[in-house]
């Protein structure tokens, strides 16, 4: 949650990207952190808040000053750029049009790949839709999360099914071509049965490419305090089911897994979460945002108002700075590589012991000079990964 604001007298010039070796970098992935939602959901851990409308304006003019700061050190020549939350779309039209022309402005978009949005339904219209698109915006990623009403309703969210699917046709006619939508399973209550409910009415769509999460019960939620109390309660074995369920009704549609989350059409996988899982170098802007350049990671203050306090004082907005070791940087590649269908070449876990005890217990395979989990692997991805890490 947010802390008290600070105005930009009190605060103390902080840690900076400015002080660390990486003065004219490429840097092709940007994110974005845009922390607005018209309501909070319960199991939600992610930087937010409900936006101050008196403050919204201001926070938009601080994230170009702080991509017009970034310009200065760094040569910003983005493959992709990826707008997440909170909620972009929880924005108004005009406003997410000031931040998207202020990008266009400062940015060399020659490479551009992809440039993803994530919305909600419930805040996308035809014209916030169309405005998205004359403006460059070529990927949404909607947040379906279910298309059963009663479990919105447990999962607070602020849509029902015949919204989002209003919201998907209204983003189709707007003329995006890459839709994605995410969903959750191992809901409260929710059986295999509905599960693949919701897939199969997610299929029946076409959309071009799904995320598909268990819910996790992240601390400092609702849920999560929910599930200490037994109110709620999450089965391995369940998940276990609802995941196999995911594989095939997704698999069988045509859309492959190339990540243990994440399903796609081919020639639909996200470019930008393709760059990060292979340890690219990306630069965040926002409150909360984290960046990676080199071997130097940092943090923007998750507190919108103290950032724009921050960085349209001049100051910046930079509250840690962490050192990468060649070997967190090799477990993080290895972890996240693992959990794609490219795997990780052979010699990253060949240092290690247990791989051939992967191979022969069915989780692992080798294809080529690389280790890709198995069908069996994906079902236990973090374990494997833990084993190597
Ligand atoms: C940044 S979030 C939010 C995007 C958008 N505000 C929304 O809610 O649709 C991206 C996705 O993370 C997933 N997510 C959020 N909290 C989760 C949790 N506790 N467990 C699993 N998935 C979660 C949801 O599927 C969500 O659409
Ligand atoms: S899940 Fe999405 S809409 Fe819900 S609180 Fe989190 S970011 Fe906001």
């Amino acid at each position: 949650m947010a802390t008290e604001t600070e105005t930009a007298e009190n605060v103390q010039q902080p840690a900076s990207f400015l002080q660390l070796p990486t003065a004219g970098a490429v840097i092709r992935h940007l994110y974005v952190h845009i922390p607005f939602c018209a309501r909070i959901c319960p199991y939600c851990a992610f930087y937010k808040e409900r936006a101050d409308p008196a403050q919204t304006q201001r926070f938009c003019e601080a994230l170009l000053g702080e991509l017009k700061k970034l310009s200065k050190h760094f040569r910003l020549e983005p493959e992709t750029i990826f707008f997440g939350g909170g909620t972009p779309t929880a924005l108004s039209t005009d406003q997410l049009g000031f931040v998207l022309d202020g990008f266009r402005e400062d940015l060399d978009l020659s490479r551009l790949a992809e440039w993803t949005i994530e919305a909600n339904p419930g805040s996308v219209s035809p014209r916030k839709a169309n405005m998205l698109k004359a403006l460059g915006v070529t990927r949404i990623s909607l947040g379906v999360q279910s298309w059963d009403d009663a479990l919105l309703s447990i999962l607070g969210r602020e849509h029902n099914s015949a919204q989002a699917e209003a919201s998907f046709r209204m983003l189709r006619e707007a003329g995006f071509k890459n839709v994605s939508l995410d969903l959750m399973f191992g809901l409260p209550g929710q059986t295999p049965a509905q599960w693949e409910d919701t897939l199969l009415r997610t299929v029946s769509l076409a959309p071009d490419h799904i995320s598909a999460y268990c819910l996790t019960y992240e601390e400092d939620t609702e849920f999560f305090l929910r599930q200490t109390r037994r109110e709620y309660r999450s089965e391995i074995e369940t998940d276990a089911a609802f995941f196999e369920t995911s594989m095939r009704v997704l698999e069988a549609a045509g859309y492959e897994q190339y990540e243990i989350s994440n399903y796609a059409r081919a020639g639909y996988e996200s470019v930008h979460n393709r760059g990060y899982w292979s340890g690219a170098d990306y630069l965040g802007i926002g409150p909360s945002a984290f960046s990676t350049v080199g071997t130097e990671r940092w943090q923007n203050v998750c507190d919108y108002r103290n950032y724009s306090d921050r960085v349209l004082g001049g100051y910046s907005a930079v509250v840690s700075i962490e050192k990468l070791t060649p070997s967190i940087k090799r477990s993080e590649q290895i972890a996240l590589g693992l959990r794609t269908r490219w795997g990780v070449p052979a010699e990253w876990l060949r240092e290690k012991n247990q791989c051939e005890e992967f191979v022969t217990l069915g989780l692992l395979r080798h294809e080529e000079s690389r280790f890709v989990l198995t069908q069996k692997g994906r079902l236990l991805a973090d374990s494997v990964a833990e084993a190597f890490i």
